[in-house]
């Protein structure tokens, strides 16, 4: 089973996705969060920094593009394949109501005239290998054969399928069904996406796609950055592993110049996930969220992993 790293915009950012390759070898493709191309068709600051051959090369990464305009999307290929890329990815899931009604992300699923012709302009120009990450309808899921359709007519090198459509945002139960209709009639390969959190959520998924290849792991993965190991059949993530991924990664920003509130700011995103396995550290975690400086953040951060509370097998609960 091939096991990817999906794209988390606050969370998988370089500095995350180095420290996690050294700590926990064995993921297949890290995407970058997504990049938004400002018009000048030039990578700047932030972005620039995400996808820098250089602060990745101990990763295999997909550059992510949200963009509803194939011109736009194009001149970020163009640079894309100046810096050595192969392969780019279309967001066509972003569920955000500031990007939906632009037409870009989960938006782009509103006008399939709209989406075929933008896909008919990339494939036709575009020298990178193209995959698309898709929802599976806007309103519902009831859309994606008509989408899956208008896919259907292009090269795309992987789908990969966020298994809800744009109104479950990131809540409703994962549409197995309608994923299993996607999975046998899509003509790209399929990757699965969605709440694959452990070894149970995993096997639901391969009962309806039995030679299912390839899943991708998000907030799963970001509450048990060892998921891809144990999805394997490996050791369960150790209390002190967990310690040394996130006294890792404190150091990794620190190390960047991030600064100490961002650093901490950043913590407190992982710690949203990596708080589930923690059962019942509700006072714990206020601890760590109130922190304002490294020492307080620290102690927390160490009152948490005495406290006894941690748990190997707790996985990401959903909310
Ligand atoms: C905080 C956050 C940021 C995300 N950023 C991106 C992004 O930049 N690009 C993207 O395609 N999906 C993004 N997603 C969606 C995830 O990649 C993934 O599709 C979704 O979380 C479902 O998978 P999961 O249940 O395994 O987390 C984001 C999700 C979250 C919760």
């Amino acid at each position: 089973m091939k096991l990817d790293f999906a794209p988390m915009e606050g969370v998988t950012s370089y500095l995350y996705r180095n420290v996690h390759a050294a700590c926990f070898p064995g993921v297949d493709r890290y995407y970058s969060p997504f990049i938004a191309p400002d018009g000048s068709g030039r990578f700047k600051g932030a972005a620039l920094r995400d996808i820098l051959p250089e602060n990745n090369r101990d990763v295999q990464l997909v550059p992510q593009v949200l963009c509803g305009r194939a011109e736009a999307f194009l001149a970020v290929s163009r640079e894309l394949a100046a810096m050595g890329y192969r392969e780019m990815n279309l967001n066509a899931g972003c569920p955000s109501g500031t990007v939906v009604p632009k037409h870009k992300g989960a938006g782009m699923l509103a006008d399939l005239q709209s989406l075929d012709a933008f896909l008919d302009e990339v494939f036709s120009r575009c020298e990178l290998t193209v995959s698309v990450k898709t929802r599976l309808g806007l309103e519902s899921t009831a859309e994606f054969p008509a989408i899956l359709e208008i896919y259907n007519r292009y090269p795309i090198s992987e789908l990969i399928i966020h298994a809800r459509d744009r109104a479950g945002m990131y809540k409703s139960a994962p549409d197995l069904a309608a994923f299993a209709g996607a999975f046998s009639t899509s003509r790209a390969s399929v990757t699965y996406n969605g709440s694959v959190v452990d070894t149970v959520s995993l096997e639901r998924v391969l009962t309806v796609a039995p030679t299912l290849e390839r899943v991708m792991l998000g907030r799963g993965a970001v509450t048990d950055p060892a998921l891809f190991r144990v999805l394997r059949g490996g050791e369960a993530l150790e209390r002190e592993e967990l310690r040394e991924f996130l006294s890792r990664l404190e150091r990794a920003f620190l190390d960047a110049g991030l600064g100490e509130h961002y650093t901490i700011s950043r913590l407190k995103e992982v710690w949203y996930y990596a708080i589930d396995k923690f059962p019942e550290a509700g006072r714990l975690h206020k601890a760590i969220n109130k922190a304002r400086c490294l020492e307080d953040y620290d102690a927390a951060v160490s009152a948490l992993f005495s406290s006894g509370l941690y748990d190997a097998s707790a996985a990401f609960r959903g909310r």
